[in-house]
């Protein structure tokens, strides 16, 4: 007879239902293997990210089942909207009573899952543990710590993450996964390659463009920053390349009332969000991305495009020092200064990919999961060992 695990994992925004991917074949993977243990998976979907577009499109092209249960929070201020997913996953808990949660990254959903499962006393293991901006302002350094802080079982994707939780003395409840994010491009850049036709639709040559993503709180929610990368996006569109940018919808709220006047130069081609298969496929065809979001900075690094970061400070450190990434902060000197060093790098064919695999892992973190995940419930005695 083998032992049943039953593990919940909690998504919410779409970097989580990327992350998600990966994992879910894994565990079909494990329960093939294996006949003492079988994993029962419950998918639970907070509704922080409710488009087609934010949400249905990563579960259809990513293969993921749909949620058992969707709690369509929404969007709301930060306290209705983690208060509300709390309410919801409390009970969730309650009912099905899971061996384990798993909660991914750092966002609302993920701090909601953490507070909730800690207090019900059910394990949980958080997927990219240990990333610190060490800027207390942004919403998701908070959401970061506190969930570490609380969980049971750390999955740290890089060198960087892992001295971080032990400069935080969680070094005992840490493990070096590799990144998850690395497992879904692997699954994923191939397939996109064949896939997607979203080069031909926007009639671009691969290494013509470059791919550009703003969302974040600190730069969508402070006028002068917006107003420096919007014009940035112009600039580099009108100067050097044509510049793809997919608008979040967070962006494309806000930015009518913070720049009425504004208008897109002709090469600066604005689309609805995009899937997965059509981004891959944008990313590994770019000259260079220009970002404020983590996971595009890291996609760009697997796939070998230089990047631009418009923040700061940044979590993956070792994109910078392996010199694929450059952190310009919104000062539009700095973003054309980088533009301009990429130019002239990409032309003198500079690659700085050598350590990814030293750093990232092999493609293998959701394998390293589910293992880990099994070791953890057998010390506790949660299962037979
Ligand atoms: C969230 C995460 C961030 C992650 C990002 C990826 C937090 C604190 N932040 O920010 O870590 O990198 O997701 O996208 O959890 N909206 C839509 N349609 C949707 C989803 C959102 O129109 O499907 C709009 C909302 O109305 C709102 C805005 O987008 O005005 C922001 O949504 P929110 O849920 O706060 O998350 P993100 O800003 O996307």
């Amino acid at each position: 007879m083998s032992t049943k695990i039953k593990l919940m994992s909690l998504v919410g925004a779409r970097p989580q239902f990327i992350k998600l991917a990966p994992l879910v074949k894994a565990i079909e993977v494990f329960n093939e293997g294996s006949s003492s243990t079988q994993v029962d998976h419950y998918i639970i979907h907070t509704g922080q990210h409710y488009d087609h577009g934010m949400s249905d499109i990563f579960f259809d092209e990513l293969e993921i089942p749909h949620p058992d249960i969707n709690l369509g929070v929404g969007s709301g201020p930060h306290g209705v909207q983690t208060g509300k997913m709390l309410e919801g996953i409390e009970k969730i808990l309650m009912d099905e009573k899971p061996d384990m949660l798993v909660i991914f990254g750092d966002t609302n959903s993920t701090i909601a899952g953490a507070l909730a499962a800690a207090k019900l006393h059910i394990p949980i293991a958080h997927i990219e543990a240990g990333l610190r901006s060490f800027n207390r302002k942004m919403p998701e350094e908070v959401n970061r710590i506190m969930s570490d802080h609380v969980s049971d079982l750390l999955l740290a994707p890089t060198p960087t993450a892992i001295a971080n939780l032990k400069n935080e003395g969680l070094e005992s409840r840490t493990i070096s996964s590799g990144d998850i994010m690395y497992d879904t491009v692997m699954l994923n850049s191939k397939l996109a390659e064949k896939k997607s036709t979203i080069l031909e639709k926007l009639n671009l040559e691969k290494g013509s463009y470059a791919i550009a993503t703003c969302h974040r709180a600190e730069n969508t929610n402070d006028p002068q920053r917006l107003t420096h990368i919007m014009n940035s996006f112009n600039k580099i569109a009108t100067e050097h390349l044509p510049v793809v940018f997919p608008m979040h919808p967070r962006t494309k709220h806000i930015l009518p009332n913070v720049l009425p006047d504004w208008k897109a130069a002709e090469n600066l081609i604005i689309l609805e969000p995009l899937g997965y298969l059509d981004m891959v496929q944008l990313i590994g065809g770019a000259k260079m991305a220009l970002t404020d979001s983590g996971g595009l900075q890291k996609e760009a690094f697997f796939l070998e495009c230089p990047c631009v970061t418009m923040r700061d400070e940044t979590e993956w450190t070792e994109t910078v020092e392996a010199g694929g990434n450059i952190i310009t902060g919104a000062d539009p000197e700095k973003i054309m200064n980088a533009v301009q060093h990429w130019e002239k790098m990409t032309a003198q064919g500079h690659t700085f990919t050598e350590k990814l695999q030293e750093t990232f892992g092999e493609g293998k973190s959701a394998d390293i999961t589910i293992i880990e995940i099994i070791k953890f419930l057998e010390s506790k005695e949660m299962i037979p060992a």
